[in-house]
Order: C-alpha cells, then structure tokens, then sequence
C-alpha cells in the first residue's frame, strides 16, 4: 500500500523473514562467514530489531541495547569495501528471495541499507 513507514508497508512477518534468509546467506558468504559468530541466533534478533525502529516501527533495538551507534559497534570486526559488497549482495538477495516483499519496497529498503552499509566501511582492503 502507498501510505505508512516502510516497516507498515513491510509487515513484521515478511521483515522477520527477509533477516532469515539473509543471514543463511551471510553463512554461505565466503567473505563474510569468517567475521560472523557461528551461531547467528542473535545476530539475527538484533538485526530485526534494528530493522524494525530503523524502517520506522517500534525502537525494539534501542529499548533493549540502547543506543545503535552502529558504526562504533562494527568496529571490533574489519569490515572492507570487499565486505560491504558481499553484505549488500546478500541483502539483494535475501529481498529477491522473499516474495512478500514488493518490488518497490525492497527497492526502498536496499538503497537505505546502502547508505548505511557505506558508513560500516571501517578498513582498507585486506592484502592480495
Ligand atoms: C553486527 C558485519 C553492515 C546492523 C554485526 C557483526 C558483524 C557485522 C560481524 C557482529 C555479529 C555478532 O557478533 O553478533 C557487518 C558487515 C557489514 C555490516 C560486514 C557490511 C557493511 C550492517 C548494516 C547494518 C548492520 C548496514 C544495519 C542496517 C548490525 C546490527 C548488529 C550488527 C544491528 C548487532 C550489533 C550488536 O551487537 O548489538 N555486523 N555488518 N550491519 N550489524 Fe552489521
């Protein structure tokens, strides 16, 4: 529907299952399974959370994490441009394989997540 937050339009069912997907997919990422724990439980329940306040629903991160300064909570992991391109490759397609989402939406929703993922960016490109 045209009116509402993206989280409204989204629903919290589809937006729970886009998450899903991604992080099957960030566990497959040879670039990116090396800097992801093994157990991706709660690393997935946060990433929802943030998603929900972020996509404008309820500040579900912030009420129980407090405040995101996401940036900063990145920067114990290397994240390299090579690592931006793989999270945003795998999100791509994560919301391609999540058919609840429209197309306008998830069109919405990866370029939001590219700005952020840009800011992630904290180290040069590992050797080779
Ligand atoms: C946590 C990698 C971009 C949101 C993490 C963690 C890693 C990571 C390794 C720690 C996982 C854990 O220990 O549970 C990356 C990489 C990115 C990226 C390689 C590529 C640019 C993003 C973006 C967002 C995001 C764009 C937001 C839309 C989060 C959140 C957490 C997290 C909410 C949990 C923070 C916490 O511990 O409370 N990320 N991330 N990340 N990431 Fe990212």
């Amino acid at each position: 529907s045209a009116g509402g937050s993206l989280y409204e339009r989204i629903g919290p069912e589809a937006l729970s299952a886009l998450v899903t997907r991604f992080y099957m997919l960030v566990a497959q990422d040879p670039d990116l399974a090396p800097i992801f724990p093994n157990d991706l439980t709660l690393t997935a329940e946060k990433q929802l959370a943030f998603l929900t306040g972020f996509l404008g629903g309820p500040p579900l991160y912030h009420r129980t994490y407090g405040p995101p300064r996401l940036r900063a909570r990145h920067l114990p992991h290397a994240i390299t441009p090579t690592r931006g391109r793989a999270w945003l490759a795998c999100m791509a397609r994560a919301l391609r394989d999540t058919p609840q989402i429209g197309e306008a939406e998830a069109r919405e929703l990866h370029s939001a997540l590219t700005r952020v993922a840009a800011h992630m960016v904290n180290t040069a490109e590992e050797g080779g």
